[in-house]
């Protein structure tokens, strides 16, 4: 869907994400306005009707992307896109893997890539679209823009939901990339709203220690395959740019910003720039959160002075719409996080595995499930306890259910199938306390301090009892081969007639 002249693949080989220029969402709208997959709409109001269109578009079995123009209120041309990532036909083509692969063949395919890759740096493009327009200082005014207040119950407006913010470590000067939802608080003020145990939370907090305000740039629209690095927890002192770079197999090109010289898409369509406060918080929030629900109430938080803004002309807001998951968002976080845990546990030797699956019913981090091959005694419980704590699958967990390899972990009633026909609960749970949850837990909440607790549920047959377990009723390829044949007969003879 891409527009490019066909590219070609090896079978089970994946393409690099994004062919050269496609950092640039324009590039992107094109393609998919192209191919169909993007509707136009004029009129729609930013006060919660984008947002409930986003939602009623995104439950849709197409679920076009909507791109939303003659805002009320704003000059047409000041636009927000959403869904861009809302099918799996969309993630695939964003990951460069053929858009035609079962869940879990795509899933290895983009694993294998994901722990293979040589990280390129970005590189700086001394001017980029993204300065074609600047307010500065006083000028600044950030209701300029359409940002959408997504929901009735929401706290205010967001600019940002799927933003690339950019900040610098105060000792090293690394560059971190992270996706947050931002809140306007008024003309020149937005939210620096990133849970403690973030990359750019300890950027804060460094700052912090020093005394110094922590510099920042967010950019509001890029190319959505951005947030496959910006919104996965990779490793702190990793810029993101640069696993991008590696990922698509070419360098993000980026410019600095005038003030603070933070690295930024050069092709970004609106970016901030300025500093958190060190002292000064308001309350932000509620929000329409990943979960399903409502964040519990507003709570105080850091404040951005924003010192200056820079934009296309006629700009574009890449959002992305919240809601009762499966949606967009845990369906795209769902598959990047699965492969990331996936190759992390290999990684650690925990293997050999037939798949790992982060649910994007349980938001992509509550409900987890490891296929393996069982090697040894234990090796089910190893499998489950690493999960649960390696980075991919460390925060917000909840439960994790290991099964044999003869179950697809991305198959909700085989796994549930193996759940009620191979573990036992007096024998095969436990539970750990005490473990990282989150302020958006809504089963624990504020009360909680950001602690949960995780059940592991080891589905697997006990290792060693393969002649004593019952065997799985099932047909052998040759029968189902020739069930298959005459049924096509069957077909053929009345399509015939
Ligand atoms: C659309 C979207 C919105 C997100 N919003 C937030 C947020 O508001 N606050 C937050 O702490 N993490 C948020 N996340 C999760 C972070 O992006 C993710 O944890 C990431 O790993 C943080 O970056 P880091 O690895 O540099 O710490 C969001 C992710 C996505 C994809």
């Amino acid at each position: 869907m891409t527009g490019e002249p066909p590219v070609s693949l090896k079978s089970g080989d994946c393409r690099p994400v994004a062919a050269p220029l496609q950092q640039d969402l324009r590039r992107w709208l094109a393609d998919a306005r192209a191919a169909g997959e993007l509707f136009e709409l004029r009129g729609v109001d930013w006060n919660v009707e984008i947002g409930a269109l986003a939602e009623y578009a995104g439950r849709q079995r197409r679920a076009p992307a909507l791109l939303f123009d003659e805002i009320p209120g704003y000059p047409a041309g000041y636009r927000v896109l959403v869904n861009t990532l809302a099918t799996p036909r969309r993630i695939a083509e964003r990951a460069g893997i053929p858009p035609d692969r079962e869940p879990l063949d795509a899933l290895r395919l983009w694993k294998d890539r994901y722990g293979k890759v040589a990280h390129i740096p970005f590189r700086s493009a001394g001017e980029g679209p993204v300065l074609e327009n600047r307010q500065l200082g006083a000028d600044v005014d950030l209701f300029r823009f359409p940002a959408p207040k997504w929901r009735s119950g929401d706290g205010g407006r967001y600019l940002g939901t799927g933003t690339l913010c950019v900040t610098r470590e105060p000792g090293t000067g690394a560059i971190n990339v992270g996706t947050a939802r931002v809140m306007i608080h008024d003309a020149r003020h937005v939210f620096f709203r990133v849970s403690a145990g973030k990359d750019a939370h300890r950027h804060l907090q460094q700052a912090r220690a020093r005394n110094e305000r922590l510099p920042i740039a967010i950019s509001f629209g890029h190319d959505p395959s951005l947030l496959m690095v910006g919104g996965l927890n990779i490793a702190y002192g990793i810029c993101e740019y640069d696993v991008w770079g590696g990922l698509t197999g070419e360098a993000l090109q980026v410019v600095r910003t005038p003030l603070h010289e933070l690295p930024v898409p050069s092709h970004a369509e609106i970016v901030v720039e300025g500093e958190v406060l060190p002292d000064s918080v308001a309350p932000e929030g509620p929000f329409g959160e990943w979960s399903g629900y409502y964040s519990r109430s507003a709570r105080d938080e850091p404040l951005i002075r924003v010192q200056a803004v820079y934009h296309r002309d006629d700009p574009v807001i890449l959002g992305i719409a919240t809601s009762r998951p499966p949606s967009e968002l845990t369906s795209f976080w769902s598959f990047f996080r699965s492969a990331q845990l996936w190759e992390q546990l290999e990684r650690a030797g925990i293997g050999p595995l037939h798949g790992v699956w982060c649910h994007p019913a349980g938001g992509s981090r509550s409900f987890i499930t490891i296929a393996v091959r069982q090697l040894h005694p234990g090796h089910a419980r190893q499998a489950l306890m690493a999960a649960a704590s390696l980075p991919a699958g460390a925060y917000m967990g909840r439960y994790l259910v290991a099964v044999d390899d003869d179950v697809d972990p991305t198959d909700l009633d085989s796994v549930l199938w193996a759940l009620s026909t191979r573990s036992d609960p007096e024998r095969d749970i436990d539970l750990i306390r005490g473990a990282w949850g989150g302020p958006l837990d809504p089963a624990v909440g504020p009360e909680g301090r950001g602690l949960n607790s995780r059940l592991l549920i080891d589905a697997c047959r006990p290792y060693g009892d393969g002649r004593q377990a019952p065997r799985v009723a099932t047909y052998t390829r040759s029968e189902k081969d020739r069930a298959r044949e005459i049924w096509d007969e069957l077909h053929a003879r009345q399509g015939s007639r």
